[in-house]
């Protein structure tokens, strides 16, 4: 059995969170393979980037997620205690409820409060001098969001729940008070799911029997029990933060229109390129750098041995851009999609293998028909002008958003 390379110096974490998106690809090209092994935050890690990698990060009955979250994640992004470090049986269980959520008129109706949503401010657009995009589209998916999961929302309280929601995706990775920021937001935003969660099962507050809110009020675990009150807040809000999520692909989408606007004709001529041009973008624009699991026992790959507790991480972003899965991978190609199929494997912006049975996103049809209604809404629904301003990403932050947060002026309803 061979030795896992390994990268330079002793601990990694710094030249990760420099450089989140290439750090794993670039070592792994300098080292000639797929994987490499090294500390992150101080705990041996083996990095893994591509399609075989991802095939083994999501085959393997080696690897578990119980405890390869480091805290701090969880403290910000993720809440304690939520799906995402469940394992086994007690996952597939609990992932029926996020897809029971997943029917395809519940995402059409979803897409259509957006709509609505997207009609009314609109009408404030077009008296507004500017428009700061991505502000705009999380504040509609918190309304969207809160309204299709039966969370109620008092119009007083929009704006402190678009900043916690935001908070919480936005500033989970970051150091110093961003980081404190990002932990307050948390604490707050569960106690208001766990408010609603109790509301819900002493009959003080109904809503519908299909939204997410009802659900995981509703949902008995394993063991025949309701969840906690605490577990539930953090799962009722593993919906609603992921939807207002979704605004930073729309901010990126819109940025993919701006510089590549002969598909602006392109979606307006042919509705059928809408996906292959949401594809593309979720392909190419950054989102989360990777995700983590942990060796539970001993096992081999390529020659290779996956020693038990090592933490280790798979490179979603250098998956989606590795250029032995896809053709020129940093030129953003809509028509790619056009005649090639995916596999759950080489295309993983949101996770890797079966949505059933591993820890895949359960949203990813939630965000494609998100940016899709949004980009047609741009194309079909207004007219505006970019003004000069700085588009370039943001890559110190996760999700790189562009500098501007994407400006529009002059915008008017067409009809
Ligand atoms: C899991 C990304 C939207 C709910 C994940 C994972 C990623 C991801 C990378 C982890 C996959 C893994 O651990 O293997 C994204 C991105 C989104 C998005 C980039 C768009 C902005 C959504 C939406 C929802 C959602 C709209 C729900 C309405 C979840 C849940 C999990 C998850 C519940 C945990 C699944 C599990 O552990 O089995 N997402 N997601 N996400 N996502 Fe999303």
């Amino acid at each position: 059995m061979s030795s896992i390379p390994s990268a330079k110096g002793i601990d990694s974490t710094l030249a990760l969170l420099r450089n989140p998106y290439e750090f794993i690809p670039d070592t792994c090209r300098d080292l000639e393979g797929d994987l490499f092994e090294t500390r992150i935050l101080f705990q041996k890690t083996i990095c893994m980037t591509g399609a075989a990698a991802a095939e083994v990060f999501y085959s393997e009955d080696g690897l578990v997620r119980a405890g390869s979250m480091p805290k701090r994640i969880q403290r910000t992004l993720l809440g304690e205690k939520g799906i995402q470090g469940l394992d086994g049986e007690a996952h597939r269980h609990r992932k029926r409820m996020f897809m029971s959520l997943m029917a395809s008129e519940r995402i059409e109706a979803l897409e259509n409060t957006t709509r609505d949503l997207l009609d009314r401010y609109a009408r404030d657009w077009q008296a507004a001098e500017k428009v700061v995009l991505y502000d705009e589209v999380r504040e509609i998916l918190t309304r969207a969001a809160c309204a299709w999961s039966g969370v109620p929302l008092p119009e007083a309280e929009v704006e402190t729940r678009t900043a916690q929601m935001t908070a919480l995706f936005q500033d989970a990775g970051a150091v110093g008070w961003k980081h404190w920021g990002a932990r307050l937001a948390r604490h707050r935003a569960e106690r208001w799911t766990a408010g609603i969660i109790e509301r819900l099962r002493d009959g003080s507050l109904q809503t519908g029997q299909e939204s997410a809110a009802h659900v995981v009020a509703t949902w008995r675990d394993l063991n025949g029990e309701l969840l906690t009150s605490k577990v539930a807040a953090v799962e009722l809000l593993n919906v609603v933060r992921p939807i207002v999520a979704v605004s930073a692909f729309i901010a990126q989408a819109a940025h993919a229109l701006h510089r590549h606007p002969e598909w602006r004709q392109k979606l307006k001529d042919d509705e059928g390129q809408l996906e292959p041009f949401v594809q593309e973008v979720r392909r190419l624009y950054p989102f989360f750098p990777a995700v983590a699991a942990r060796v539970k026992s001993d096992f081999e790959w390529r020659g290779y041995r996956f020693s038990k507790g090592y933490r280790v991480l798979l490179d979603l972003y250098g998956t989606n851009t590795d250029a032995r899965s896809w053709d020129a991978p940093q030129e953003f190609r809509p028509e790619r999609f056009h005649d090639r199929e995916v596999t759950p494997y080489d295309f993983i912006p949101q996770g890797g293998g079966d949505q059933h049975r591993n820890h895949r996103c359960p949203g990813e049809w939630i965000a494609i028909s998100q940016m899709k209604a949004f980009c047609s809404f741009f194309v079909n629904a207004i007219d505006y002008e970019v003004p000069d301003q700085d588009l370039d990403l943001e890559t110190e932050e996760l999700p790189p958003m562009p500098k501007s947060r994407f400006i529009m002026r002059n915008v008017r309803r067409r009809q």
